[in-house]
């Protein structure tokens, strides 16, 4: 009890002492609160950032954007992908695109299929768009056009490649070439794009629900398709039938090639991230599958 005394004692008279010991002791607590806060504040930090960047990915994920060197290496990539599905499932239904920008696909594909990488024998295949007017036989007629760059190089079944028909009954040739669509779930569709962004023939102002459809050219469609009618306007069928975006967009999923800086507009569009009417291609923001985006440096040049 004495000995406890002193020891009291002791402490008492040694307040500053004591007074510093406590602050001591106290000291390490300070330290603890701080540390929590700080952590606390962290751990929100990290929790509403992380929260942001899931909204961001789950808005943007289907676009799988792959920027690279030239036409080249575009065509390559684009065939790779396509080959990968024809390899896991040869019954698969492609769809096709026609213009100067997939020629390059098509003879990595001709080129893979030679050296019997992959069989087109099972492969079915229904193509976006025609012009209206032109025979099938055309030289200028999407029919000829996947003839010559594809179809004829390849072990495909000709019976089992579909365009819209251009010719005859036009409102029996957009029923049927719908009816045709919806019985055919197309696993891989292959897209290029215009100028003023359209997909297929979809026009800007096209509606994103719109199924296979005629319409009227755009005078910046026809101008630019002129290089294939002699750099002749008058020559330029002012028609098409087209599959309408909402067929686009049932596709499971999609590869869209570009190239060339006359595509930068379109394809910096396209990744803003919305999704306008007036700008067609921007309906693939709105696509439940996976879009494989592949562009050159050029067509990347606004991004
Ligand atoms: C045509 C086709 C489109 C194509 C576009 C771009 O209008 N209907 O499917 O995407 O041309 O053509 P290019 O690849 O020659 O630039």
């Amino acid at each position: 009890m004495k000995e406890n005394d002193q020891e009291l004692i002791d402490l008492d008279e040694d307040g500053r002492i004591k007074e510093e010991e406590n602050k001591k002791d106290q000291q390490p607590k300070k330290n603890n609160y701080t540390f929590a806060i700080i952590a606390s504040i962290i751990i929100c930090i990290v929790i509403c950032a992380g929260i942001t960047a899931f909204k961001f990915y789950k808005k943007t994920n289907q676009i799988e954007l792959i920027i690279v060197n030239d036409y080249d290496e575009m065509s390559l990539k684009a065939a790779n992908i396509i080959a990968e599905l024809i390899k896991k499932n040869p019954n698969a239904k492609l769809g096709l695109a026609t213009g100067s920008t997939p020629i390059g696909t098509y003879n990595e594909l001709i080129k893979k299929n030679k050296n019997k990488e992959i069989s087109f024998k099972n492969i079915t295949t229904f193509n976006l768009d025609e012009y209206i007017g032109l025979a099938k036989n055309h030289p200028q007629s999407y029919y000829t056009f996947m003839y010559e760059n594809l179809f004829k190089h390849i072990d495909i079944n000709i019976e089992n490649t579909h365009l819209p028909k251009g010719e005859g009954d036009s409102k029996l040739n957009v029923e049927n070439y719908e009816n045709l669509l919806s019985k055919n779930k197309i696993n891989l569709q292959i897209l290029g794009v215009g100028r003023n962004g359209h997909i297929g023939f979809n026009e800007p102002g096209t509606d994103f629900n719109t199924g296979v459809h005629d319409v009227n050219l755009h005078n910046k469609t026809i101008a630019d398709n002129a290089r294939f009618f002699e750099n002749d306007i008058n020559k330029v069928p002012k028609k098409a039938i087209t599959m309408g975006i909402r067929n686009i967009l049932d596709a499971e999923n999609i590869i869209l090639i570009a190239n060339g800086t006359n595509k930068a507009d379109a394809i910096k569009n396209l990744m803003s991230n919305k999704a306008d009417v007036n700008i067609p291609v921007t309906a693939l923001n709105i696509h439940k599958g996976k879009v494989y985006v592949i562009i050159d440096k050029k067509a990347a040049s606004k991004l």
